[in-house]
């Protein structure tokens, strides 16, 4: 462990903890519970656990533990905390720090359960939020109160793909008093140094790019080591939200790979909106790598790559749009995202069908609006399989 390692050494070799055996590969400690040497030993643990010492695999775990070192190496944060999916981190932040009389204030654009979190969850609770547009900074001033205590934004929109001013939310956000919350799946841990832009706690669904194999489940939170290993790790521990040791040793092996995979799969994808860009079937394409992104010039700030995700808006509404969806022989229409396979959604059908059609047109998720996760195929192939698609999406209108 060394902090002059580059990151592609970090995610390799950071946080390992090699057993009596030396194995090679990360081991997996699947465990519920820990043996103490002595009744001594247990009381002093439960007085207070070391840095290797563990009690239960619900607050901690050995396999967990490397996961949660090496991504924290890679975010440059103090320390994490890894929960049981993407919404049990997102749901961890704001609760473990909000409590009845708080105002929070968000990006309306948000994932439908991040959403539903700030919009129905919070609210029952006593917590009152106020939705901004995102990209408004005049807006976010003007939302904050006294009692602002939290800030809450995705650091590119789903599925619209707005980038947002980490660094200008940042400095409204601790003007006011508050902590801002950055989840930063789309913009992930390779592109984008969210701390370093000003954000106090980072949020990661690692279900997407982490894994990136479509395999399991899982979340993390980043941020000072008073916060993790304080008021989260007593949210989390007793709320019961804990990755499991497998999940981690997948998470661990994800992490070897993630540089190498995200900015392959930002490549491919940048060719792609390229390309594709001016079609006749398209109304628009959005990517933040392309010069006419609304916030290109954010973009290339703010990150060292456009991402892994493309928006496409095609002309002829649903019909034609289910027509190219339904043409597509490699790209498949799944809803996830971040994998080495590369998947479709239609958000208007599927992901946002919950928002009401007016809110739906607010967000800009029209019915020709379909969101493409670019994997791990053949940039040759992938453009192959999409413009044969949207050939028959125009010829259908
Ligand atoms: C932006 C964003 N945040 C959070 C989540 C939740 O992650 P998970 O499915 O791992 O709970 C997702 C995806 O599902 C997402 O796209």
């Amino acid at each position: 462990m060394t902090n002059t390692w580059k990151t592609r050494t970090k995610l390799v070799h950071e946080g390992t903890r090699r057993s009596q055996y030396g194995e090679v590969s990360e081991a997996i400690f699947m465990t519920q519970g820990y043996v103490y040497p002595s009744a001594e030993a247990a009381e002093a643990r439960f007085i207070e656990r070391g840095d290797d010492e563990y009690i239960y695999s619900r607050y901690a775990n050995p396999t967990v533990s490397m996961f949660e070192d090496r991504i924290a190496a890679l975010e440059g944060a103090e320390d994490a905390f890894a929960t049981a999916t993407g919404m049990a981190a997102v749901n961890g932040a704001l609760f473990s720090q909000l409590k009845s009389g708080d105002h929070v204030v968000s990006a309306k654009a948000l994932f439908g359960s991040c959403l539903f979190i700030l919009e129905n969850l919070l609210p029952s609770f006593g917590v009152e939020v106020t939705f901004v547009e995102g990209t408004d900074l005049a807006a976010w001033k003007s939302a904050m109160r006294p009692n602002t205590k939290l800030t809450f934004v995705e650091a590119i929109s789903n599925p619209t793909l707005e980038v947002v001013d980490i660094s200008g939310i940042a400095e409204i956000t601790h003007a006011a008093g508050a902590v801002m919350v950055v989840d930063n799946v789309f913009a992930t841990p390779i592109f984008q140094k969210t701390l370093e832009l000003g954000a106090d706690i980072v949020v990661y669904s690692a279900t997407k790019h982490i894994d990136g194999q479509g395999r399991c489940l899982g979340g993390v939170v980043l941020g000072t080591k008073e916060f993790i290993r304080g008021d989260f790790e007593t949210y989390l521990k007793h709320t019961g939200g804990a990755l499991s040791p497998f999940n981690a040793w997948v998470m661990l092996k994800g992490l070897e790979t993630l540089s190498l995979r995200c900015n392959a799969q930002a490549q491919t994808a940048l060719t792609i909106a390229k390309a594709v860009e001016g079609h006749a079937a398209l109304n628009n394409t959005i990517f933040p790598g392309l010069e006419s992104h609304p916030q290109y010039a954010l973009a290339s700030r703010q990150m060292s790559a456009g991402g892994t995700v493309i928006a496409l808006d095609i002309k002829g509404g649903q019909g034609a749009t289910f027509k190219f969806l339904n043409a597509l022989n490699i790209i498949l229409l799944s809803n996830n995202l971040g994998d080495a396979k590369s998947l479709v959604t239609h958000p208007a059908t599927t992901t946002h069908q919950r928002l009401t059609p007016e809110l739906r047109a607010e967000l800009g998720i029209t019915d020709g609006l379909v969101r493409i996760s670019v994997g791990l195929e053949d940039v040759d192939d992938l453009l192959e399989d999409i413009l044969q698609a949207l050939d028959k999406a125009q010829n259908s209108t």
